[in-house]
């Protein structure tokens, strides 16, 4: 495959009127009388070919028109610019050859499950949405490294097997580690605190895990997350830092991803508007909020909307129902039946959400300062802001035992939570870390940690003891809320989920 005329799709541009070859796979197919029209993708972009009899041999014709979904080919011929073709531009080929025939591709146009879609994961990350998702997870993940390469901080790996509970006893997943009970990382924090004593500006970014029992569609058990952490900072300059590095994150992904955006229905308008500064607001507000009549009113407002949400899915329903018992061909039969699916998905989630609705008001109207926010709770103050919001200062009770408590207000502590808008929820959690030994060791021993276990970490206090801070932030939760992707398990190439692992 190494023929001096062999370009990616996304280089069409610079090649119009040339003759090239593109090496990818049939991604589609229409046979239309003397013309083909095929579909390819060589996994920067999709190029519609068209192949005229006559103008390739007789034999490669009926090769190409008889070829199945998947199959591996190369296709030569000559760019032109339509504007109309998908990408723009359009191959007339004058020679194809097939590198592997593929027959009974199991992910055909036609509408499948969720269930069947993971258990084909290693095929369905070739589909259009979830590849366009898997581009804008690269170029987040590449935004996060060079904002916290370009402004000082030095990369430092923290460790996967470990002694230490980072977040939160009843999820770790144990490890026999040569007959030593270990458990998988929760969070680089830790080690990196100490990192951050050597080099002032540290982050992490790698796998983390939870044994959390959670089958929401914001948990998975293994997911990515980003953790800085800095010396000399405070709660002020933590979420500087943070709504830095969303905004370029968001500029990033409209710069480098407007297309993939654009073909899944991304919100490109709101994702503009992400800019600092994002609101604050303290927990103890954030509970007002709750319990006062600005989430009453709010929720209110959604059920209505949620109903005519209802009426409109049911009406285009029965309308497509109706065409489809007509006599229409194959392909608008197939067509017709993934919106179905798709709206029958929709139905079932506007319907929990009416279902929700009077259970989130009740929860949010009676819920007590003291508890951590809960998932609901976080949905109506993401939902009632079009920018992310900081919750800071949460009760110490709830919290972590490495946060610092506020010396101006022993009762919480000097943390935040960063909220996506549109009902994503939390997708940063960071504090600033206790720094004074004694308090620290009181609030180890207050969680029932083994403070032996925490000697290195108690050090820290010891040997030149600063004010820092740091904080994590979800690689998955980020995408689906810039892809407004429902359920976070499709932004992850391979999702471990607490009920399933497909593949
Ligand atoms: O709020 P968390 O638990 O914070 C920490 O782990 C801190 N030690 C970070 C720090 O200060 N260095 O987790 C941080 C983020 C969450 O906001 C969320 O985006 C993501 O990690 N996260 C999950 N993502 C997917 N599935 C799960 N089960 C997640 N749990 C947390
Ligand atoms: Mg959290």
């Amino acid at each position: 495959m190494t023929e001096s005329n062999a370009v990616y799709i996304n280089e069409l541009k610079n090649h119009v009127g040339q003759e090239v070859t593109l090496h990818g796979w049939l991604y589609n197919s229409r046979a239309s009388g003397k013309i083909l029209f095929l579909i390819i993708r060589d996994g920067t972009g999709l190029c519609q070919c068209i192949v005229e009899k006559g103008k390739v041999p007789d034999e490669v014709f009926e090769q190409l028109k008889r070829l199945g979904q998947e199959s591996s080919l190369s296709v030569t011929g000559t760019i032109r610019a339509d504007e109309r073709s998908v990408g723009g531009y359009e191959l007339a080929v004058t020679g194809a050859q097939v590198v592997a025939p593929a027959e009974g591709y199991p992910i055909t146009p036609k509408p499948h499950g969720v269930d069947f879609l993971m258990k084909h994961r290693h095929l369905h990350l070739r589909s259009q949405r979830q590849w366009a998702i898997g581009k804008v997870r690269h170029t987040v993940i590449d935004a996060i490294r060079r904002y916290f390469n370009d402004n000082g901080f030095i990369l430092v790996d923290t460790p996967i097997f470990t002694t230490i509970v980072g977040e939160d006893q009843t999820s770790l997943f144990e490890v026999d580690y040569f007959g030593r009970p270990l458990h998988l990382t929760q969070t680089g924090q830790l080690y990196l605190e100490s990192a951050a004593m050597a080099y002032g500006r540290v982050y992490c970014f790698g796998p983390t895990f939870r044994a959390e029992k959670s089958k929401t569609r914001r948990h998975l058990t293994e997911f990515w997350m980003v953790e800085p952490e800095v010396a000399f900072i405070d709660l002020d300059g933590l979420l500087h830092l943070a709504e830095g590095l969303v905004s370029s994150i968001a500029a990033r992904v409209l710069q480098d991803n407007r297309s993939e955006l654009q073909a899944i229905g991304a919100d490109i308008p709101a994702l503009e508007r992400i800019q600092p500064p994002f609101c604050r607001l303290t927990y103890t507000q954030a509970v007002e909020i709750l319990k006062g009549p600005q989430a009453k009113e709010f929720l209110a407002r959604e059920l209505g909307e949620l109903q005519s949400e209802k009426q409109r899915i049911e009406n285009r329903i029965s309308e497509l129902e109706k065409e489809q018992a007509g006599q229409i061909k194959q392909w608008q039969k197939d067509k017709i039946a993934a919106e179905l699916i798709e709206l029958r998905g929709d139905l079932e989630e506007v319907d929990t959400r009416i279902e929700n609705n009077p259970k989130h008001a009740q929860l949010a109207a009676e819920f007590e300062w003291g508890k951590d926010l809960g998932g609901s709770d976080e949905t109506i103050i993401s939902q009632m802001h079009d920018k992310p919001v900081f919750v800071t200062h949460y009760p110490r009770e709830a919290k972590a035992f490495y946060m610092r408590t506020d010396r101006q207000n022993e009762k919480v502590v000097e943390n935040f939570d960063m909220l996506a808008p549109a009902g994503f929820g939390e997708i940063i959690g960071g504090s600033v870390r206790e720094d004074d030994y004694d308090r620290l060791l009181v609030k180890i021993k207050d969680q029932g940690l083994n403070p032996e276990t925490y000697d290195w970490y108690l050090d820290l206090r010891k040997y030149g003891s600063v004010p820092h801070g740091g904080f994590g932030l979800g690689v998955e939760r980020t995408v689906a809320w810039i892809t407004r992707e429902k359920h976070i398990r499709q932004c992850i190439p391979f999702p471990r989920m607490m009920d399933k692992v497909y593949i």
